[in-house]
């Protein structure tokens, strides 16, 4: 198989964490005989430095003639003096999910056991790990919704407003790829919304229990109001298995949940629409959810793992190279388990550079 990827290392640790994650990828793929055709292309500060936009043109069509985007992060304080709507996350990682229709955003919550002393939650809550993943609606609520604006007022104050909007259709399209995750897994899914006092919420919630009963009766549904869920979340976190919700919920929830798992340095993430890549599989955007950590990046001390187990991801929805994606996690977790750990989730251990722990899985592969 031929694999046309679009790369985006963007800023910060972006591209450190990258430098890790390709010769992962290089390796998995030659080995399985498949062909890697990729280009690498600057996004969000480094777009705005080099071509000056956070999105640019060339970047956009070479994302449009691949089959997949790998995505590092993009972001810092380099560009926080530039008006909020051409800062690097608004003008480039935004208009990438809205221009693709990427809606459905899949972040795997995984604590191995190995790792049970890295999660602050106490270890015989999460004696076997935690196994979750968190399905996040992706392209509507606060994040996309118009008018969104800041405007003087004649009384001198400053009002600012963001629109909360969702259509059923959307709240359905969403529910239909959480109801495909939990088939996959045990049949349970839990909504998580906030309906005793948001329209929307109310409208989620009626929509997710109609959709579930008429196409997927036999998923076990359970609804939790937000704040509810993100304390659960962090008492029990290993009652959870797919987690379903809204944009900024989902924002939110999914640091929680990576937190609980470890380290942010771990949440890899799937950004799926509806358009198909020339496999006849979805076109997506891959991306370690955890940001750009401007304090920790140049020192070779990121964690590479979430971009490693997002390249992982990219395999296995955007080309169903299975096999490959497997052995990706299992080098991944074979690496955590010997106690090669990068210092997020070395809890005072001798740490792994970035580099050394890239290094590493490779060896493992
Ligand atoms: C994420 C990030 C982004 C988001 C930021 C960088 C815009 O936090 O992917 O979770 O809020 O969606
Ligand atoms: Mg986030």
């Amino acid at each position: 198989m031929q694999l046309s990827i679009a790369i985006l290392p963007g800023d910060y640790i972006g591209p450190e964490v990258m430098g890790a994650a390709l010769p992962v990828l290089e390796a998995v793929l030659k080995r399985g005989g498949h062909i890697l055709d990729y280009s690498t292309h600057p996004v969000g500060g480094a777009g705005i430095d080099i071509a000056g936009k956070a999105l640019p043109d060339a970047t956009l069509a070479a994302c449009s003639r691949a089959d997949a985007i790998l995505f590092g992060s993009v972001g810092g304080p380099k560009w926080e003096k530039l008006p909020p709507a051409e800062q690097p996350e608004r003008a480039s990682l935004l208009p990438l999910r809205k221009h693709f229709k990427l809606f459905a955003n899949i972040r795997p919550g995984l604590l191995p056991e190995a790792l049970i002393n890295a999660s602050p939650v106490r270890p015989e809550r999460i004696a076997r790990g935690i196994d979750m993943v968190c399905i996040r609606e992706l392209t509507g609520g606060l994040y996309f919704g118009q008018p969104k604006r800041t405007t003087p007022l004649p009384d001198g104050d400053i009002e600012a407003v963001d629109t909360m909007i969702y259509r059923k259709s959307e709240i359905e399209r969403i529910t239909e790829v959480a109801i495909a995750t939990a088939r996959a897994r045990h049949k349970r899914l839990l909504s998580v919304d906030k309906a005793n006092v948001l329209e929307c919420s109310v409208l989620w919630r009626k929509t997710v229990a109609a959709y579930v009963a008429e196409k997927a009766p036999d998923i076990a549904l359970s609804h939790l109001y937000v704040d509810n869920a993100a304390m659960q979340l962090v008492r029990d976190p290993a009652a959870f298995d797919v987690l379903l919700t809204e944009n900024m919920f989902g924002d939110i929830l999914s640091d929680e949940m990576a937190a609980v798992c470890g380290s942010l340095g771990m949440l890899s993430s799937a950004s799926l629409g509806d358009v198909k890549n020339r496999h006849g599989l979805p076109f997506g955007l891959y991306e370690p959810a955890g940001g750009s950590a401007p304090d920790i990046a140049g020192k070779n001390i990121a964690n590479p793992c979430a971009q490693i187990l997002s390249a992982a991801l990219m395999l296995r929805h955007s080309f169903g190279l299975h096999a490959e994606a497997d052995a990706i996690d299992a080098a991944v977790k074979k690496t955590i388990a010997e106690g090669i750990r990068t210092a997020d989730i070395a809890f005072g251990a001798t740490a792994a550079g970035t580099r050394e722990m890239g290094a590493a899985v490779l060896a493992r592969l």
